[in-house]
């Protein structure tokens, strides 16, 4: 009940409140067709949206659309249909589609001044009510904007990979974003049939600052010489869909380096079985081997052995203190919305009810467990 109640919580989000006007997005432009805004293309053509695709020559949209090709195959099985939807996801590598897009999403590299010379760019041929948008992971929000005559207009939409498969995306708000942008934001959210979750700027936003910590005690605990097989049994049986080692071997085994550096916090020694294998070139499942080896996408697992009384617990902890900072910073509104955010960002088992709901339930806040 409470998770149903959670998500319509978040649906409430995109809808009109009659004020900032009814905004009905229906040209996306992208630009970036790697592998997030390549499957945000996608994700958005398959909802019905009319979706130009840039980047910085034919060739490199090329695979995004073969990958969107197949994907609409699967889901929709009818040819013309496939056609449609195909139609719908026009490549533009000389980015025309800016002038005519209601909402803009840049995807492309991690790099501050590459973003803030493409957004100056934008802004001057954007048509002026556009919503301009980031999905970065990790930069901060304002630094781009200031690139924009008007920093107001620059938002977060931030998704989570793999797009089709994520619930979530995280509408972010900058020191100065206008408010009428996030409403028309999260408005094209819902337009997709995603579930916006309002944040405000800070590392890590929402989801990825609790994910972090959480990973790197996983990877702490099998520096300690514990088997993955065990670490991943344990949260599994807590209820979370994916273990945290499997978890780190998916990110990629270099992202979740780079995320502990920024995230995890000041003087945090990196665990160090992650250091010698990313050392090693196994970054994980895309290279076929990390903490585990992969046969065709699949880790090849031991039997775990019988799980530590309160490794579950200890595994979980980071992640529930992680929260709370959250919720003490603001990041986001309140404990409802973490608890939403948390389940459908990250999978957090549901039956809790959320991070929050299950401190509450266990007073683990007491130490009581
Ligand atoms: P990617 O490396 O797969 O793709 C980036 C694409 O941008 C490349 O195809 C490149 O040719 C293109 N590009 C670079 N500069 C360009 C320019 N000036 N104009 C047009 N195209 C240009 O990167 P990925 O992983 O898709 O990440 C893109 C953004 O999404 C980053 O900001 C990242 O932080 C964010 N992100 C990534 C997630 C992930 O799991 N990979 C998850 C959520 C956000």
């Amino acid at each position: 009940m409470r998770v149903y109640y959670l998500q319509e919580r978040l649906k409430g989000f995109g809808k009109s409140d009659g004020k900032s006007g009814d905004f009905a997005p229906k040209h996306l432009h992208v630009i970036g067709a790697g592998v997030m805004g390549g499957d945000i293309a996608a994700w958005a053509a398959l909802r019905g949206l009319t979706v130009t695709l840039q980047d910085q020559n034919v060739e490199r949209i090329a695979p995004a659309i073969q990958r969107a090709a197949a994907a609409f195959k699967k889901k929709l099985r009818d040819d013309t249909q496939v056609r449609f939807t195909l139609d719908r996801l026009i490549p533009d590598p000389s980015g025309q589609g800016v002038r005519q897009a209601d909402v803009v999403i840049e995807a492309i590299f991690e790099n501050l001044e590459a973003k803030r010379k493409l957004f100056a760019d934008i802004e001057r041929i954007a048509k002026p009510g556009a919503v301009l948008a980031t999905n970065t992971s990790s930069l901060r929000l304002e630094d781009i904007a200031t690139a924009l005559q008007n920093p107001a207009r620059l938002v977060g939409i931030h998704f989570f990979n793999p797009v089709a498969k994520m619930p979530l995306v995280e509408v972010v708000e900058g020191a100065s974003s206008d408010a009428v942008a996030l409403k028309q934001a999260m408005a094209f959210v819902r337009k997709i049939d995603k579930l916006a979750l309002p944040v405000k700027s800070a590392p890590g936003f929402l989801v990825n600052a609790v994910l972090a910590p959480y990973m790197q005690e996983a990877m702490r605990c099998v520096d300690e010489g514990i088997a993955p097989e065990v670490v991943d049994e344990a949260v599994l049986a807590f209820g979370m869909p994916l273990g945290p080692i499997e978890l780190a071997d998916t990110v990629g085994l270099d992202i979740a380096v780079a995320a502990g550096k920024e995230l995890a916090g000041e003087g945090a020694v990196p665990p160090k079985k992650l250091l010698e294998l990313v050392a090693a070139g196994h970054l994980g499942r895309k290279t076929g081997r990390g903490f585990y080896t992969y046969n065709q996408g699949k880790p090849a697992k031991q039997a775990a052995t019988s799980v530590p009384a309160g490794l579950a617990e200890r595994l979980v902890r980071p992640l529930l203190d992680a929260v709370q900072r959250c919720i003490e910073q603001g990041v986001v509104a309140d404990a409802e919305l973490a608890d939403a955010g948390v389940i459908f960002g990250t999978g957090f088992a549901p039956y809790t009810g959320g991070p929050m709901n299950y401190l509450k339930e266990h007073s683990l806040k007491e130490h009581k467990v």
